[in-house]
This record gives structure tokens, C-alpha cells and sequence, in this order.
């Protein structure tokens, strides 16, 4: 039971549980000091500080902004596409999940430990937020190119040369049946490997490390590729795939 002791001393309560995004113990300090005079006033400069911090601090999930420019990465990937994909496709996810999390134990929980711990349509729309995000910085304008370092290093030893990595990848993505992603990982061992996942899949709830992705899904290609995704997929290998982010991941 939460005692108030001065007036002082529950407003630092009070911010510590609204950056920690505890919004329940704010609505617990709420109901405990509502029974008179002096703690009726407190609850209701609570409830104020409660509504306007709500939708920056307590409803966290919010849309991204694009890594660059929606025709940033034209032609291969027109404005129009970031319109449905990013604007329309990625943004319901977010607004799904937040009218999906409110009261319940997930209200509180960071994306990612939604991710690990949901199921159903929680998990669903939680994971397609982090995965879209995750996509945008997979590709670059001006990307494409090779890998360097110790991720070239990590490629070479699992499939002899990039351009063999390149043509299992292709081979992955456009043979990942439906909607889905395609990953490349890095492995516990610290070697790495491409793996298919369906239409909400992530690394996250395995012990894999995500390091890239392709989204496989027909609304990430069709207005600029219609039903052709093996040139969407070697597109993104040839002119898009954002190495830098790849091997920061590797890291
Ligand atoms: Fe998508």
C-alpha cells in the first residue's frame, strides 16, 4: 500500500513511475489519495500530469520516421510504395497495437519484450512494427554493394564467396512461401545463416541476432514490382541492401 507522506514527496513518486512508464502504480497512487480534502487536489494535478504525459510516455508505440526521404530510394522503391507501406501498413500495426495493449500486462512492456513474451494478434502487430522499422534501415539510397569486415569475413566462411551468399539469399526470399520475411542472422556460435520466417516471424523470439531482412510480403513489392518479387529481391541485394547497418548488427 503506497502511503503519502507530503505532497513533495508523491510528485517525485509520481514522475519516477511516468519515466519509468509505470502507468499502473500512477493509477494505484490516484485511487489511494482520493479519500479527502488535501489528497483529492493532489489526485487531480495527478490526473492532469497523467493525461498529458499518456500518449508520449505511457502509450509508447509510435510510428518511426523513415531513415530517409520516401523517394530516397527511387526508382527501385517508388514514393507511392512508402505511401501504402510504410504510411498505411507499418502505421496500422502501431494503432493496432496500442488499441490492443491498454489494461492489459503488455500496457507497460517495451516492444521488444512484447515481442518475447505475446501471442496472437498482440504478438502479431508488435512484431510487424519492430520488423518494418528493422526493414527501413536494411536499405540505403545508394546501397547495394558488398559486405566488408569481419561480416565479409562471416560470409565467406559460411557460403565461400558474397555472391554465393547473395544467390542463396535470392533463392531463400523468393522461395519463402507467402507473406513472410527473409533474415540473415548471426548464430549463437557466431557464424551466420539465412532464415525464412511467415508473416510475423523475428529473430527476436529466437537466440538468433537479426543482422538483415527482406520483407516478402506481396504489399512490399506489388505497385513497383508487381508479382515479379525475384527482381524486387535482387534489386534489394544490387541497389538497396544497406551493408553499414548489417555489420553494425554483426558487431
Ligand atoms: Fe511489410
Amino acid at each position: 500500500m503506497y502511503q503519502l507522506v507530503s505532497v513533495e514527496a508523491a510528485y517525485e513518486v509520481m514522475l519516477e513511475n511516468i519515466f519509468a512508464k509505470k502507468k499502473r502504480l500512477l493509477t494505484q497512487t490516484y485511487c489511494m489519495t482520493s479519500a479527502n480534502g488535501l489528497s483529492y487536489a493532489l489526485s487531480l494535478e495527478l490526473i492532469t500530469v497523467k493525461h498529458y504525459f499518456q500518449e508520449d510516455f505511457i502509450m509508447a508505440h509510435s510510428l518511426p520516421d523513415l531513415p530517409y526521404a520516401k523517394d530516397a530510394l527511387a526508382p527501385h522503391i517508388s514514393p507511392e510504395t512508402f505511401d501504402f507501406h510504410y504510411e498505411k501498413h507499418h502505421a496500422a500495426y502501431v494503432t493496432n497495437l496500442n488499441n490492443l495493449i491498454p489494461d492489459t500486462g503488455y500496457a507497460d512492456m517495451s516492444l521488444e519484450d512484447i515481442i518475447k513474451s505475446a501471442d496472437g494478434g498482440i504478438y502479431n502487430n508488435a512484431a510487424q512494427v519492430w520488423n518494418h522499422t528493422f526493414f527501413w534501415n536494411c536499405m540505403a539510397p545508394n546501397g547495394g554493394g558488398e559486405p566488408t569486415g569481419a561480416l565479409a569475413d562471416a560470409i565467406n566462411a559460411k557460403w565461400g564467396s558474397v555472391a554465393d551468399f547473395k544467390a542463396a539469399f535470392q533463392a531463400s526470399a523468393v522461395g519463402n512461401f507467402g507473406s513472410g520475411w527473409t533474415w540473415l542472422v548471426k548464430k549463437a556460435d557466431g557464424s551466420v545463416d539465412i532464415v525464412n520466417m511467415g508473416p510475423a516471424g523475428t529473430p527476436l523470439t529466437t537466440g538468433d541476432k537479426p543482422l538483415l531482412c527482406i520483407d516478402v510480403w506481396e504489399h512490399a513489392y506489388y505497385i513497383d514490382y508487381r508479382n515479379a518479387r525475384p527482381k524486387f529481391v535482387s534489386t534489394f541485394l544490387e541497389s538497396l541492401v544497406n551493408w553499414d547497418f548489417a555489420s553494425a548488427n554483426f558487431a
